[in-house]
Parts: structure tokens; C-alpha cells; sequence
């Protein structure tokens, strides 16, 4: 469990705990706050064993994070200990009834309300029956739960149920062994065997096997899927941290994201999995893209990759914004999601407002057994592998690419691009990996960015500026900066700079901007002199031999030449590097950045 834990750390965390039925049949239970290590030291100083234990990490919603407030929450005198991942809306109601039923709490948090409800129905109603208890006790909770218990009683089970958005629920097959988690990552080392809940679903797990309900108690039959992703895949291997790992991955999963997609000879492209034939596309008047985070920046790309070449209207909407401002959604209509994890609490209820309206569904998401890739009429896999480092690095670029696909899937339906614009963009798209690879193997090389993280790495406020289609890499390589390095970063239109940010700049505020030699160009340029002008400092993405950007500029971030539609994928990646290396400079934690999880499955 503790080794599981570990392969969760990522999702970001604030205290752990386990509970292991030992051998003498009694519940034990060890949580601690801060890291797993502290958790770890605990366990080596009062170790336990057992055949059967639940473990998690909670991220502090109700209660400060302390080790009363840590899971597994246990009633009934140590009868039975529950894990949750999610938010009990109806928390204070139910936590009056139960104070009212003689139950004494002794945390914070909305879970110890569901340890004592399975409880209470256990010993009242359910007869015993911990799963009947479970199920009823779920049915009381408003919001999205996923939860596991463990019971003193049956020392055989394990009874896990997902009611809404909470986040995954897997279940894998191992041999001899059963187990269950809220992500991928801590099941590879084990199996290849995986199950998924869906929402108002439940599983009743033995060592030899899973049955599973509904939570109204109807049987299911589900099947285990084979996992793609190796166990290594899950491993840092030669690296210091996943997000350096996966920023050095990019060539790779490039070529993944292309391979199979590509027809040559027709020129062609082909998404068989978005399930959309050509005529639904000419049907289309509209597309909404909903995301979060960097998925969102993605999504920017995505217009201007949709409009340009299937002159289609795209609309982006924060996913978070979408659901509750009553969109304006119809059968016409296209909403797309991009996700990596596939269970952003937003992202998701985006999708089901679009449904409930009527539109059709499609996702662009990179783990193909969540809840977003089950729910949509049509899916693209990112095909990124899995993504561990908070910071979203691969999963970005493969969207980029995968929305430079869908567009091109688009236009070829509506026959908006004429053969030889499209033959340009195939050829760059299949060039582009090793382009990757090889700005990837230079940036390697040298000490060029870990310089200039030493340089700039003290300054407290970045700007970052882009024009066009290198506008949504602004915002994104701002949001890099700020999310692992904890320094204030602005993302903005160049164009809009005179319309306010222009007064920030002075010697304090180093300015980021990319500029490679494309349609606007010039207007870069004069931008760059207008900061310079003001005693600001210029960092520059631009290309490699731009002679005129290197003698303006304090600093180069080189990049190669390609199509214009595709140098975003291109321009991000010396700013995760650079965000990489300055959060390095500054003594940051990387991979688990203060605050942040991984995915966002509550609200
Ligand atoms: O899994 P998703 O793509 O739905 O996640 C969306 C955001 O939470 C995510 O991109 C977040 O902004 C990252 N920490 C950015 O690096």
C-alpha cells in the first residue's frame, strides 16, 4: 500500500494514512502529515501485518491538514476504516444526524461523516451486510465520493463505490491478489489487468476476484482491460524528476501521437476512435473546446489550428466557466474536451452539460480507461503515455498534435484545404518529432538553460508575450513558470501591451517573448525595443539563426524552423525547460509543487 501511495505522490498530497487488518484481526491504522516518508518512518517504528489494507493521501478540503484529519476515518471502536477522494456537500447536515445518533467525531473532514453513516446502517437496516450498508450509506451523500472500506467483520473484502466525479476508480487483476486505486500509476507494478468504475457503480473485491453492482444493487458484468503502458513508463529511469523525464519524452510521444493517423498516399488523415463520419462534420456549424489549466492553453491552439484550415468557428471555454453560465449548446454542435488525466471534476461536468443540451461529445485525452474517454461519443488518445510531473509538459504537445489532426480531419470532410497547403502540413507534422528530438538533444548538451536560470532566477515577475497563434504559448509558458517555481508570471497578447501591462516594465520585470520569423515578426521586434527601451531585460524564443533577435535580445531560446501552424509545439518546450531549471535554481519541489495536484477531481 505504502509502495501504491508512492506511485500517487504526484496528485499532490498533504497527509497520509493506511489501515491494515492484522493478523490477530484487528484494524490498525498509522497516518501521519506531511510526506509518505513520514508516514513510512512511522510504520518501521510500529510495523504491521496483514492480507488486507486501504491507504491514502489527502489533499486538505475540510480540516487543516493534521493527523487526525488524515484518512482512513474509523468507527464503530475500530469496526471499520474508510478511504474517500471527493467532497460530501450535505457534510453539516449529516454530520447534526449522526452527532444526534450518539457518534463522536474526531476530525474535521467530511469522510469520518461516511465511515460512521456505513457504520450506523451496518449495525441498523444492513443486518451485518457491509456492502447493503455501504450502498445505503452512499445514497445519503450529496457530491462526488469515490470510496473504499475495510471491515473487522469481513476479514476477506474490500468494498469500493464511485458516486459521481471523484476521480478514477480502478481495479486490477493481480495474481492471487486484488487490488484497487484511484489511478494507473500504482496498479502498473502489478498488473496489466485493469477495471474501471463508472459513476453509481460499486466493487466487491476478494483476493480471487471482483463482483460488481450498481449502487441499487444490480449485478454487473464488467470486463478487465489490458494496459498499454509499460511498468517502467511509471519510473523516473536516468532522470531527476518526472517532469524532466517527460520533457525529454516529447520526440517519443510525438511519434506516438502520429503513428497509425497518417495515410500518405491519399493524404489523409484518419481518427477512427472520434467516431465522426464526414458527413456529421459538414453538419457541424460549431465547435466548443472545454478544458482546464494547460489543457485550456491547448485548446487556444486548437482555434486557430480549426480555423485556419477547416474554417469552421471555434469557441475555447474554461470548462469551469462552461458548465455554470448556461451555454448556449446545440445538436449542430461539436464540444470538445481536452484532458490528460480525463477526470478533471470541471472538465467533466462540462461534457455532461453539452450532452444534457443536446450537443455531441468528443474528447482529445491521454488516459484512455477515465471517465472522460468513457463518456464521450468519440474519443482521440493522446497516446503522451502516462503523465506524472503536476506540471503538464508531454500531454500539451501531444494535444497540439492532435488538434493540428482533428483539424486537418476537419477540413478534409468540409474540403476547406486544397491538396498542396495539406501536403505542406503533413510533411512538417511528420518531420516534427525529430526536430523535437533534436532541440530536446542540444538543450541536453550544454549548461544553456541552467545559466540562464541562474541569471533571471532571482527576479520576482516575468511577462510573457505572443502574438497570434504563439499568444496561447505565452499563457502557457507563464503558467510553467509560476506553478513550479512559484514566481509571478503574465501571459498577454503583445498586441495588447499599450493598452496597460506596458507599465510594469522596468529593470525588475524581464520580458519573455516569442518570437519566431513568421508573419509578424516585425511586430515582435518592435515590441522587444519597446521593453528595452524601459530597461527591461528580453529573453527570446526565436529561431536558431535569427541574427537580428540574437543582437536584440538579452537571451536566445533557440528553436527550429517549421510550418507556422506547428511552431507552438516547437515554442513551448524552452519555456519547460527554462520553468524546469529555474524551479531547480530556486530550490523548489518539482514534481509536487505547493498547493497543486495532479487532477483536479474536486471542486
Ligand atoms: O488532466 P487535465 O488535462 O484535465 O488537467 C487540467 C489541468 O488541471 C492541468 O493542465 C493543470 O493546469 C496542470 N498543472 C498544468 O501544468
Amino acid at each position: 500500500v505504502l509502495d501504491g501511495l508512492r506511485h500517487l505522490e504526484y496528485r499532490g498530497y498533504d497527509s497520509a494514512g493506511l489501515a491494515v487488518l492484522d493478523r490477530a484481526g484487528e484494524l490498525q491504522v498509522r497516518r501521519e502529515v506531511g510526506k509518505l516518508a513520514n508516514l513510512s518512518r512511522l510504520v518501521d517504528e510500529a510495523p504491521v501485518e496483514g492480507q488486507i489494507a486501504i491507504g491514502h493521501t489527502r489533499w486538505a478540503t475540510h480540516g487543516p491538514p493534521t493527523q487526525f484529519n488524515a484518512h482512513p476515518h474509523v468507527s464503530g471502536g475500530g469496526l471499520l476504516a474508510v478511504v474517500q477522494n471527493g467532497i460530501v456537500e450535505n457534510y453539516h447536515a449529516l454530520r447534526e444526524r449522526l452527532i444526534g445518533e450518539g457518534y463522536v467525531f474526531t476530525s474535521d473532514t467530511d469522510t469520518e461523516v461516511i465511515a460512521h453513516l456505513v457504520h450506523l446502517y451496518y449495525q441498523n437496516g444492513s443486518h451485518g451486510d457491509l456492502v447493503d450498508a455501504t450502498r445505503r450509506a452512499l445514497g445519503d451523500l450529496r457530491g462526488p465520493s469515490a470510496v473504499v472500506v475495510v471491515c473487522r467483520d469481513h476479514p476477506d473484502k474490500l468494498v469500493a463505490a464511485r458516486l459521481g466525479n471523484a476521480g478514477g476508480v480502478a481495479v486490477g487483476y493481480g495474481e492471487g491478489e486484488m487490488l484497487i486505486a484511484s489511478d494507473i500509476p500504482a496498479l502498473a507494478p502489478h498488473t496489466r489487468r485493469i477495471a474501471y468504475l463508472d459513476d453509481r457503480q460499486m466493487a466487491v473485491l476478494t483476493a480471487n476476484g471482483a463482483d460488481y453492482f450498481t449502487l441499487d444493487g444490480e449485478p454487473l458484468v464488467k470486463d478487465a482491460s489490458r494496459l498499454e503502458w509499460d511498468a517502467d513508463a511509471v519510473d523516473r529511469g536516468e532522470f531527476h524528476h518526472f517532469m524532466q523525464k517527460e520533457i525529454f519524452e516529447q520526440g517519443r510521444s510525438l511519434t506516438d501521437t502520429l503513428r497509425g493517423r497518417l495515410d500518405f498516399v491519399g493524404g489523409q488523415v484518419r481518427l477512427d476512435s472520434l467516431n465522426l463520419s464526414a458527413e456529421q462534420v459538414r453538419t457541424l456549424e460549431k465547435i466548443t473546446i472545454v478544458a482546464c489549466g494547460t489543457s485550456y492553453f491547448a485548446g487556444l491552439v486548437g482555434k486557430f489550428l480549426v480555423e485556419r484550415l477547416a474554417r469552421l468557428p471555434v469557441e475555447v471555454d474554461y470548462a469551469s466557466e462552461f458548465r455554470y453560465r448556461q451555454p448556449i449548446v446545440n445538436p449542430q454542435q461539436l464540444v470538445l474536451a481536452i484532458t490528460q488525466s480525463g477526470e478533471t471534476v470541471d472538465t467533466l461536468a462540462a461534457l455532461e452539460e453539452a450532452r444534457r443540451r443536446g450537443a455531441r461529445t468528443a474528447a482529445i485525452v491521454n488516459a484512455t480507461g477515465s471517465q472522460a474517454a468513457r463518456v464521450c461519443d468519440g474519443i482521440i488518445a493522446m497516446q503522451a503515455g502516462p503523465e506524472i510531473g503536476v506540471a503538464s509538459t508531454k500531454a500539451f504537445t501531444a494535444s497540439v498534435v492532435d488538434l493540428c489532426l482533428f483539424a486537418l480531419y476537419m477540413a478534409q470532410a468540409r474540403g476547406a484545404v486544397d491538396e498542396t497547403a495539406r501536403r505542406e502540413l503533413l510533411d512538417a507534422l511528420v518531420r516534427l518529432p525529430g526536430q523535437v528530438g533534436e532541440l530536446l538533444a542540444e538543450a541536453r548538451q550544454g549548461d544553456h538553460y541552467a545559466r540562464l536560470a541562474a541569471r533571471f532566477g532571482e527576479f520576482s515577475n516575468f511577462l510573457y508575450l505572443g502574438r497570434g497563434i504563439h499568444y496561447p504559448i505565452a499563457l502557457e509558458g507563464a503558467l510553467k513558470l509560476k506553478e513550479i517555481s512559484y514566481i509571478h508570471a503574465e501571459g498577454y497578447p503583445a498586441g495588447e501591451m499599450k493598452h496597460g501591462p506596458i507599465a510594469l516594465i522596468d529593470g525588475q520585470t524581464p520580458t519573455l517573448v516569442i518570437a519566431p520569423r513568421d508573419s509578424i515578426y516585425e511586430k515582435m521586434v518592435s515590441q522587444v525595443e519597446q521593453v528595452r527601451a524601459r530597461g527591461g531585460a528580453v529573453l527570446a524564443v526565436a529561431h536558431a539563426e535569427d541574427a537580428q533577435m540574437r543582437q536584440l535580445a538579452d537571451a536566445i531560446l533557440p528553436i527550429p524552423v517549421t510550418h507556422e501552424l506547428l511552431t507552438p509545439v516547437l515554442s513551448v518546450i524552452p519555456l519547460q525547460i527554462l520553468a524546469y531549471e529555474v524551479a531547480l535554481h530556486r530550490g523548489a519541489d518539482v514534481d509536487q509543487p505547493r498547493n497543486l495536484a495532479k487532477s483536479v477531481t474536486v471542486e
